[in-house]
């Protein structure tokens, strides 16, 4: 049986349903601070298949291995976290407490029950503002620019210090931008209040919740002087977890940092264009000044992750963009 950690949220509920559909077992924890537990309905519904869950905040030592105790768990997937980059500069010691706190009561569960399999939500983050792109794992890692990004960039550290004294099998999934949602259209990206990130708000600028999309900033030295991101399709990267699990039976023993993108760099002007084009739907847009922190451009190379997973990413921008919008129009609310 594989704990996922913050099964509820986007990543995780679609991660889940690859998990199922591969014939593994799981047991969700989480504690809904951003997610709904309709997305666990969702989960069987696509599936046919049941999951085991536990409501808990993992702060809670005890509680979790007290609620634990029966079940039989080979590895953990440890998405739990805040992930609001702007919110976490106002409050980093909420964004410190809960990430950190999480993890390491995570790894000293996994020591306790001799787990040895551990697959971490790590970031691109993590390379900040590269000289070079595409940034390979080799890059260096920057000292992060946000509470949020400095979450990554520790939690990083505290396993690769953790497994310097105990002995288990680690990977540091270093997502790109996950965008998109699953292909039924029951699960997707449901940010609480207004959205922080790129495709919900597009997509509530379509649906009409929102008037306009503010583009942060038009004078980037890019193509169009919009900034360049790597865009992947939630359910590539839901599928990569899977991988990176079966990566781990084979015991390892290290901590590895991969890549998860398609890498290729889309501008922001292209997501509108490419939604634009494939949904019929025109998007009203302002180009505004730049975002605090955001980066120029980034994009991966991803080639470790074929070699070691045997795993790239599939889907096209297209793919992404439809069935995130697909997804917003079957959000009842
Ligand atoms: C950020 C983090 C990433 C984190 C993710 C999760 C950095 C460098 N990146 O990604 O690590 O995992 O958030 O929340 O810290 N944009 C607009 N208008 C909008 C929203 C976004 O123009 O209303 C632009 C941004 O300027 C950016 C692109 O769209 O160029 C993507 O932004 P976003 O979806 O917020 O993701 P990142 O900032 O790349």
């Amino acid at each position: 049986m594989i704990l996922v950690t913050g099964g509820a949220g986007y990543i995780g509920s679609h991660t889940i349903v690859e998990l199922l559909n591969k014939n593994f077992e799981v047991l969700v924890i989480d504690n809904f601070s951003n997610s709904e537990l309709s997305a666990l309905n969702s989960i069987e519904k696509i599936t046919g298949k049941s999951i085991s869950f536990i409501e808990m905040d993992l702060r809670n030592y005890d509680l979790l291995i007290e609620k634990t105790k029966e079940f039989d768990i080979e590895g953990i997937i440890h998405f739990a976290a805040y992930k609001s980059v702007g919110e976490s500069v106002f409050e980093p010691l909420k964004y410190y407490d809960n990430n950190i706190n999480s993890l390491i009561n995570i790894l000293n569960f996994l020591k306790e029950r001799s787990i040895s399999n551990f697959v971490f939500s790590s970031s691109c983050t993590v390379y900040g503002s590269p000289e070079i792109i595409p940034v390979t794992e080799k890059s260096e890692v920057k000292k992060g620019e946000s509470p949020y990004g400095k979450s990554k960039i520790i939690g990083e550290e505290i396993i690769n210090d953790f497994n310097a004294s105990h002995t288990f099998s680690a990977i540091n999934l270093r997502y790109f931008n996950p965008i998109g949602a699953h292909s039924s259209g029951l699960i997707g990206d449901k940010p609480s209040g207004k959205p922080n990130n790129l495709l919900p708000f597009v997509t509530q600028v379509a649906i009409g919740k929102r008037e306009v999309l503010s583009i942060f900033g038009g004078d980037y030295d890019t193509p169009d002087g919009t900034c360049l991101r790597d865009y992947i399709h939630v359910t590539d990267l839901a599928k990569a977890h899977v991988s990176a699990i079966e990566y781990n039976r084979k015991n390892h023993n290290k901590v590895i940092p991969i890549n998860l993108g398609t890498g290729n760099g889309s501008s922001v002007l292209e997501i509108v264009n490419t939604f634009e084009k494939v949904t019929k739907i025109k998007i009203n847009f302002k180009i505004n000044p730049r975002r605090k922190g955001d980066v120029p451009a980034i994009f991966g190379d991803c080639s470790l992750s074929k070699k070691l997973l045997g795993w790239e990413a599939q889907l096209s921008l297209e793919d992404m963009l439809s069935s995130a919008w697909n997804f917003e129009k079957n959000i009842k609310n």
